[in-house]
């Protein structure tokens, strides 16, 4: 589909406590991440300086493994994109120092790219990429979000969170039931094994009740009932606890996605994001496409958390399509909503 025309391009991600570095020429050709969590576990959360000090350590070598593992050289490179924002100032600063860099010694565009736009355009990479239009869920340990995607650079936000992330709830929850951090996939993990039903947690914002609207989201109560829970029933098994959290958090997604794609006439879903990777959430969104007649596409579960893949996908994708994000020099934006388009 993006076979035309290919130009090979690095792709960096440091927005965050993943270094993700990766080549793609029209195919991905090599990608690799390294993950901070076991440096950031033992404060229980993201040390931000400690975060670009590692950034600095791991590039290069991650950098080098990509051109080794694709059989390319430095000299072949065409393009780079870089996460620009948002994400940790530090963290960023660490990915497009490195990428202008390198773009300036060898007289190649670096591309700035939204952290978030890579993870939307990150199911195209797949084998059955999804035709645009589509709606996406994005949920990740900093946003939950639906949006609808017309194209490239063309995203309209149809709901958000009010408070915390979809990520960030897993995560909290997780520490509640002592499972270390970042828990969410720990506690997925530890679901399965839960029974259903055994406790019953609120659904926040389903329905047309509430003053939020229709496509928004409230996860930070779900983190407040569960800590209640753990009070009411010390014997309560964490198994069970984590399988109601689980049901309440894909029920309302789930529920979000349908009503996004009837309202838009829509009849193909994208999953994006670290939450993507759930497996609870990719089955129960998988059966209700068989049962509502729509197409539910997400990448593999490695391509759902940060990843570098995605961003030398998405600078690609707009070199070919002519269609460079606005840019002046060299920056970061740590705060940055996704733009319109
Ligand atoms: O997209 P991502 O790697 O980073 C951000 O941009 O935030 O998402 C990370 C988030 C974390 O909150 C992590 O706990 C969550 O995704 N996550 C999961 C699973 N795998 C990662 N949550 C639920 N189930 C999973 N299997
Ligand atoms: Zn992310």
């Amino acid at each position: 589909m993006y076979q035309n025309r290919p130009v090979l391009t690095l792709g960096i991600e440091t927005s965050c406590d993943e270094t993700g570095v990766a080549l793609y020429d029209g195919r991905l050709l090599a990608h690799a991440v390294y993950s901070q969590v076991a440096m950031h576990e033992a404060y229980g959360g993201v040390v931000p300086e400690l975060a670009s000090r590692d950034h600095i350590r791991r590039l290069v070598p991650l950098a080098r493994e990509v051109f080794r593992t694709a059989r390319k050289n430095i000299s072949d490179l065409q393009a780079i994109g870089y996460t620009e924002g948002p994400g940790l100032a530090g963290a960023l600063l660490v990915g497009a120092s490195f990428a202008h860099g390198l773009a300036a010694s060898l007289a190649i565009p670096a591309i700035g790219i939204h952290h978030l736009e890579g993870h939307l355009l990150s199911p195209l990479l797949g084998a059955r990429p999804p035709a645009f239009p589509f709606i996406a869920l994005l949920v990740s340990g900093g946003h939950t979000q639906l949006m609808r995607v017309e194209g490239l650079g063309r995203y309209a936000l149809l709901g958000e969170t009010q408070d915390d992330a979809a990520g960030e709830a897993f995560d909290k929850t997780a520490k509640l039931l002592g499972l270390g951090y970042p828990g969410g996939p720990a506690l997925s993990r530890l679901a399965e094994s839960g029974a259903p039903g055994r406790y019953r947690l609120p659904r926040p914002l389903l329905g047309k009740a509430s003053r939020a609207g229709e496509l928004d989201f409230s996860f930070s109560g779900l983190k407040t009932a569960v800590a209640t829970l753990v009070r009411n029933e010390p014997s309560a098994r964490p198994a069970d606890i984590a399988r109601a959290f689980v049901d309440a958090v894909v029920d309302v997604l789930a529920a979000k996605c349908v009503t996004a794609l009837e309202q838009a006439g829509l009849t193909r879903l994208v999953l994006a994001g670290g939450v993507a990777a759930n497996a609870q959430l990719r089955e129960t969104l998988g059966k209700m496409a068989g049962a509502k007649g729509f197409d539910l596409f997400y990448p593999e579960a490695e391509l759902c958390t940060d990843n570098g893949a995605m961003i030398a996908f998405a600078a690609a994708l707009r070199l070919q399509q002519r269609n460079l994000p606005r840019q002046r020099g060299f920056g970061v934006k740590p705060r940055w909503d996704l733009p319109a388009g």
